[in-house]
This record gives C-alpha cells, sequence and structure tokens, in this order.
C-alpha cells in the first residue's frame, strides 16, 4: 500500500506525509513511484501478447521527471501541443514514438513535430490534414498520418468510460474519413499510418474502415483507441487495465497480426499515483455550517471546481478526539466555486494537513497562477527517499515577462 495509516500518520511509501510538509511546504504534490510502476506493468502485462505501444498522454501530468521515468521504461507519448512535444525531447522521450493529436495544430506545431520525425499525426479535419501535407512538402518530407474519426457515439453507455465524451469538434465524421484517406494515399508527402479514435468503446466502430480502406488496397500499420480508461475515485467500479487489455485484444482478435495497437492512457497510468496535501489554515462556521479554509484551491486543482469532481480527502494526522464534524474544504481564492471538497465528514483543527486523493492526472497540469499565487511544488517519492521534482515557484515568476510603461523589465531587485 502506498499511502497508509500507522499509528495514525499518513505514510505514502516508507515517508511519514507529515515530516515531507515539514521539509518541502504547504501546499505540495506528492507522487509515488510505487504506483506507477504498478499501473505502467498492469498495462505492458495486459497487452503483452500483442503487438502494442502505449503512448501515455502527457496532459495527465507532464513533469519532466516523471515523463523521463516513463521513457526509460519504453513509454512513447501523446502530445497535443508543440511544448508537449519539447518536454519529451527534453526528458530523452522518442519522438518517433509519439502521436501528436489535437484539433488544433499551429504550422509552427506541425514542423516542430515533422523536423522532430514523431510516429504520427492525428488529423482532426480535411484543413489540417492539407496543411499538414503543405508542411511536408516545403520540408521535403513524408508525413505519418492517422485519421482520427469521431464515431458519434454516447460513451456514457459503455462501461470502460467514466469520462463523458468530448464535444464533437474533435475528430472527422465516418463519412468523410474514406475520402480523406483516399486524398492521403494520392499525396507523396503523406504517409498513411493508422486510424485512431478516443475511447476503448469506439473500437467496434472502426472495424468497418478497415475492411473498406483494404479493399482499396490501403493498409493501415496501427489502431489508436486513444485513452479514457477511468480510475475509482469513490471506489466507483472501473476495469482494471488486465480488463481493459483483454476486452480490446478480444475485439482485434482475426485482425491482421501486424495491426500494432496503440492506447493513450493518461489518468490511468497517473491518477493514483498522486495526492496533494494542504494545510489548513483555519476553520470556521457561519451559522450551522462548517469551512475548512486550507492554502490550496482551484488553482492548485481545478477538477472539483471545473467538473464538480469528487475527490477524496482525508486528514495527514487522524485525531479521533476531535468532534466529528462535516465541512466544506474550501480555498483562499476569490471565487465562490473555489472548493476542493463539500460536506467532508472529517476530525480536524487548525494547522492540521489534509490529503486529496486520485491527483496525479489532471492536477498540477492544470494548476494555474491566478490571484497571483505561484505554482507549488511538486516531490516524488520512492521508499525511504524523496525528491523535488518541481520547485515552488519564486513569487517574482509571477510577473518576470511583464514589462514596464517604458517597455524595460520590472528590476526584480527593487
Ligand atoms: N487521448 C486523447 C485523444 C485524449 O483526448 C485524452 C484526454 C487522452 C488520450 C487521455 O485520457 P485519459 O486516459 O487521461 O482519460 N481534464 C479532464 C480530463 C480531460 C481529458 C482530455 N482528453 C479531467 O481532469 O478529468
Amino acid at each position: 500500500m502506498a499511502f497508509s495509516y500507522q499509528e495514525n500518520q499518513l505514510y505514502i511509501e516508507d515517508i511519514p506525509v507529515l515530516s515531507l510538509m515539514q521539509q518541502y511546504g504547504s501546499p505540495c504534490y506528492f507522487y509515488s513511484n510505487a504506483v506507477l510502476q504498478q499501473r505502467w506493468v498492469a498495462f505492458t502485462t495486459a497487452l503483452q501478447d500483442y503487438p502494442h505501444q502505449i503512448c501515455y498522454a502527457v496532459k495527465a501530468n507532464s513533469n519532466l521527471a516523471l515523463l523521463r521515468l516513463l521513457a526509460k521504461q519504453g513509454a512513447g507519448f501523446d502530445v497535443v501541443s508543440g511544448g508537449e512535444l519539447a518536454r519529451v525531447i527534453t526528458a530523452s522521450g522518442d519522438p518517433t514514438r509519439c502521436v501528436f493529436s489535437g484539433v488544433g495544430k499551429c504550422i509552427a506545431e506541425i514542423r516542430a513535430a515533422l523536423q522532430a520525425s514523431i510516429g504520427c499525426f492525428n488529423v482532426e479535419s480535411r484543413e489540417e490534414l492539407q496543411q499538414i501535407e503543405a508542411q511536408a512538402a516545403a520540408l521535403g518530407i513524408q508525413a505519418p498520418i492517422a485519421l482520427r474519426i469521431n464515431p458519434n457515439i454516447d460513451a456514457n453507455t459503455h462501461p470502460y468510460i467514466t469520462t463523458g465524451i468530448k464535444t464533437s469538434k474533435f475528430g472527422v465524421s465516418e463519412q468523410e474519413a474514406c475520402a480523406l484517406y483516399r486524398l492521403a494515399a494520392q499525396s507523396p508527402h503523406l504517409k498513411i499510418e493508422g486510424i485512431a479514435c478516443h475511447l476503448g468503446s469506439q473500437l467496434t466502430t472502426l472495424s468497418p474502415f478497415l475492411e473498406a480502406l483494404a479493399a482499396e488496397s490501403i493498409h493501415l500499420k496501427h489502431i489508436d483507441i486513444g485513452g479514457g480508461l477511468g480510475i475509482a475515485y469513490n471506489q466507483e467500479s472501473v476495469p482494471t487495465p488486465q480488463a481493459y487489455g483483454q476486452a480490446i485484444i478480444k475485439k482485434l482478435a482475426g485482425r491482421d497480426p501486424a495491426l500494432r495497437l496503440i492506447i493513450e492512457p493518461g489518468r490511468a497510468l497517473i491518477g493514483q499515483a498522486g495526492i496533494l496535501v494542504t494545510r489548513v489554515e483555519y476553520l470556521k462556521t457561519n451559522l450551522d455550517h462548517h469551512f475548512a479554509i486550507v492554502d490550496a484551491g482551484m488553482t492548485e486543482l481545478l477538477r472539483p471546481a471545473l467538473y464538480q469532481a469528487e475527490q477524496r480527502i482525508g486528514s495527514v494526522i487522524q485525531k479521533p478526539y476531535l468532534p466529528e464534524k462535516k465541512y466544506d474544504v474550501v480555498g483562499p481564492i476569490c471565487e465562490s466555486s473555489d472548493f476542493l471538497g463539500k460536506n467532508r465528514l472529517l476530525q480536524i483543527e487548525g494547522g492540521d494537513y489534509l490529503v486529496v486523493y486520485d491527483c496525479g492526472a489532471y492536477g498540477f497540469s492544470m494548476s494555474s497562477q491566478y490571484n497571483t499565487r505561484p505554482r507549488c511544488a511538486e516531490v516524488f517519492v520512492q521508499g525511504k527517499q524523496s525528491t523535488l521534482i518541481r520547485r515552488r515557484e519564486p513569487l517574482e515568476r509571477s510577473w518576470m515577462d511583464e514589462l514596464q510603461q517604458d517597455g524595460s523589465v520590472v528590476d526584480l531587485d527593487g
């Protein structure tokens, strides 16, 4: 158990969280190496009997130390911006094992990706296909492409999905896809690699394409089913990577054995590895409503404010002798939507530390500096060892790119 209580003290692996907070300050993100490794192994063993590539969705958590760790294990990456690609390269990730997703890749990003020899563009519109072709032609090379299909199905009905289907801005319609493949097949600057969708449940809808394209001698080398496998934020039942992998392989049975499977997990790989720890600054009661005001908020963890996401909250030191009350755990930001959890039964007092679980994915990566709050630190934990993998931002960072009226930079020394 990577997160466990020993004599009422929360430990992450072999270190008491309280001692980490004394060392690194509050608020702070912590990641467990054991959980990340365990999830990585779960995915790789689930797919070991099928040719595959796991492309970690960088958007979930793009810290260089984590990317480096995954790159060392042989991960590929799903990137959605030139910035994410640059991060992967900086972390010694292999660009040829990268897929580039996203509806709005700009020319500079397309060129950077071509120059880095990325594995595949997941193309999301006709105009984008034409832009990629034009840029590849200008560079005198071939761009590897897959079309991302938007099958327009209700993801919520499928057991493998806990996140909602994306709005229709993603992908190209089934109707348009065949015509675009034909277009790509005729271009000397485009190389058809595969087909992509975002959710495993959409796999079935890709089958007719494989047949239709094969009939036209357009052969695909891979099938990319995206990410979207959930985690149990609140004891929901979600498939394990093993069950997910098996279900997919079963659906691929009988296909060309050379057809490689690509998956793009983000949340399911890193989500459960991370926690956010925050200090209770004040308790207050307005009439009969209790608030725990903590030093992290929507700037550190946006998911509750943005999606009304419910993530488990507990005490770093359990104090069974305190009265149990229902608290809204709120941050210091001047927004009513700034909360980490509502109606949480807690036994706490001012100065305590609270832990928010399952923060490894879409936690730090969605954090902001709103209210001029420097972004918090991130720490990696392995057994008895902790490593700072992102410093707490110095306050001056908030305005160092802002200019004075005469165009000069602000003198940081005053
Ligand atoms: N591949 C594609 C094409 C995607 O759009 C996404 C996520 C992923 C992979 C990774 O999905 P995952 O395995 O992590 O579910 N900020 C939201 C989640 C947004 C997901 C966007 N796309 C949240 O905090 O829940």
